[in-house]
């Protein structure tokens, strides 16, 4: 177990989507609707399907970037009112401050609280350690790969000690080596911390490698209807994954076909997407 600053405070991180949709100002028809979703506390959820069909909506509204048009949004039990230093955001543009060095990056958050000095730097330096970068504590990010400047914004979130950790495309813009690489960190982490992930990825066997459950969404505006969960896979797959085997392959192929099955229908009515038994 690694420890990031003092002992993790015992929170209930689990998410709860309800009912939701959103409706862009000007748009002529929800962007998504209808989603429903609960993540347990500790979960690694990866959430793909077809572009525009409202992953990053579904993920900027579970950061409080976007606020819901209708439906509720909760998380650690709190409903989601903005965004908070529980839930940390990583998004493919690493989205560094230039101007300030890894460390101070990294820093930054715990900075904004009224933490003690001493609480900080030792944060930062388990933050910078977890992702294998304190020899590049004094880097300026334009002075790094991409690989390591997606680690440094990893670190980063992680220094606030977040329950939630939401990521967007963020190994989007890597090549192949650094992108599994990071991948394998990320499952670390993961398992580390125990924090509870929702990760979108256009990449299925990204999803399929990283995920316990893989939520595949679809339809959208150029589609004719809004945004929707189309089915939740489950991916019972013993660690560590090996994606040359063949339930591997075989649950990369299930959930490809759902991502690529027609949206020329509308969504059929469903049942909640939970983690556990829907209520009767
Ligand atoms: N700020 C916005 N204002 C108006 N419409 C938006 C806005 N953001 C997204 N949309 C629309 O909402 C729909 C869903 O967009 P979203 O970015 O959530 O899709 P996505 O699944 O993340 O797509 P991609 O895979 O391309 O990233 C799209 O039709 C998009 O054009
Ligand atoms: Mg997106």
């Amino acid at each position: 177990m690694v420890k990031i600053g003092s002992p993790r405070p015992v929170r209930p991180a689990d998410i709860s989507v309800r009912g939701l949709g959103k409706q862009y100002p000007g748009a002529s028809a929800p962007a998504m609707a209808d989603v429903d979703l609960e993540v347990g506390a500790g979960e690694f959820v990866c959430v793909v399907g077809a572009s525009g069909c409202g992953k990053s909506t579904l993920l900027r509204i579970l950061a409080g970037f976007e606020s819901a048009s209708v439906g509720s949004v909760s998380v650690g039990a709190e409903p989601v009112r903005g965004p908070g230093p529980e839930r940390g955001v990583v998004f493919q543009d690493y989205g560094l401050f230039p101007w300030l060095t890894v460390q101070e990056n990294v820093a930054y958050g715990p900075k904004q609280t009224r933490l003690p000095k001493a609480e900080v730097t030792g944060r930062t330096e388990r933050a910078l350690e977890t992702v294998g970068l304190q020899r590049l504590a004094r880097s300026f990010p334009q002075q790094l790969s991409g690989g390591m400047q997606q680690r440094v914004a990893i670190a980063r979130v992680l220094a606030n000690q977040p329950s939630v950790l939401l990521m967007d495309e963020p190994f989007g813009a890597l090549d192949a080596l650094t992108r599994s690489a990071l991948q394998a960190e990320l499952k670390r982490i993961h398992r580390e911390t125990g924090t509870t992930v929702v990760f979108v990825t256009h990449s299925i066997e990204e999803a399929v490698f990283l995920a316990d459950r893989v939520v595949v969404m679809a339809g959208g505006t150029s589609h004719g209807n809004s945004g929707h969960v189309r089915e939740v896979v489950a991916i019972d797959l013993p660690e560590p994954r090996d994606v040359t085997s063949a339930p591997f392959n075989e649950l990369k192929r299930r959930v490809d076909a759902l991502v690529h099955q027609s949206n020329a229908t509308p969504p059929a009515p469903r049942a909640p997407a939970g983690a556990g038994p829907a209520p009767a």
